[in-house]
């Protein structure tokens, strides 16, 4: 298979995938509030992207049943709505995908629920931080690890680690193509960015331990020590320039 190069016709459609995206996550955000169960997320996303003409790309996928992933807390990604009821000083990752037209977008957020604390406060700022300097390393010609490492290195110079077990992903007609996007490794090493390929960025920051642990429903990825973490992503395309963000309002 390979990595898939994109033609401008194709990232024309992503562009409208990742707004459909963008848009639902918008709405989710201005949601989130202290006495609502996750589940409530989940139905007004499942509506709003049927509205803007697309189709949720979560459910059913290997079986996953829902149409976001809301993480709360200690929780890194995966977590599935239901009725936990979201509480004030709680902070919630919102990962949502959308089939437009054939083609995927999937983006993450972190949000805080009512008032925060500066810790976490901190951490989500920390988190969108690494992301953007993910994305601030993309060019034509340089090399995934070039990425990995801008991520790691802003997480880890703020006295943060960076979760090694999951990662960001090529994305194109399917939600997860080749490559695997990591969030941590070295300079000089892995593939080549070329314009016209589309990946997720997606890091994943814990306050503590790097390490996860999956939970009793087999989805559920937690923190190993219970520690806070934050999770941003962004589909974005490769140019001879700066990196596209695709899920940007
Ligand atoms: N955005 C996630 C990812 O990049 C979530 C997909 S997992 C699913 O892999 F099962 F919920 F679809
Ligand atoms: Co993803």
């Amino acid at each position: 298979m390979g990595i898939s190069i994109k033609s401008d016709a194709d990232i024309a459609v992503m562009r409208q995938a990742g707004r459909v995206v963008a848009t639902v996550l918008d709405m989710l955000k201005l949601q989130v509030k202290p006495g609502m169960k996750t589940k409530e997320l989940d139905s007004i996303a499942a509506k709003e992207v049927v509205r803007l003409g697309a189709t949720p790309s979560f459910k059913g996928y290997r079986g996953y049943p829902a149409n976001i992933c809301a993480s709360v807390n200690d929780e890194i990604v995966h977590g599935i709505p239901g009725d936990r009821v979201l509480k004030e000083g709680d902070i919630i990752s919102l990962d949502f995908g959308a089939i437009f037209d054939g083609f995927q977008g999937d983006a993450a957020i972190t949000v805080g629920v009512g008032k925060i604390t500066p810790e976490a406060r901190k951490l989500i700022e920390t988190t969108d931080g690494a992301l953007r300097a993910g994305i601030a390393a993309v060019r034509h010609g340089v090399r995934l690890g070039d990425i990995a490492s801008a991520i790691q290195e802003y997480a880890e110079s703020r006295g943060y680690s960076v979760v090694r077990e999951y990662t960001g992903h090529g994305i194109g007609r399917e939600m997860h193509e080749e490559p695997l996007v990591p969030n941590f490794g070295e300079p000089g090493r892995g593939p080549i960015l070329q314009k016209g390929m589309t990946i997720a960025i997606e890091p994943m920051v814990n306050v503590g331990d790097w390490r996860t642990k999956v939970g009793a429903n087999r989805w559920t990825v937690s923190t190993i020590d219970g520690s806070l973490s934050a999770h941003f992503e962004h589909t974005i395309a490769v140019t001879n320039g700066a990196a596209e963000v695709l899920t940007a309002l």
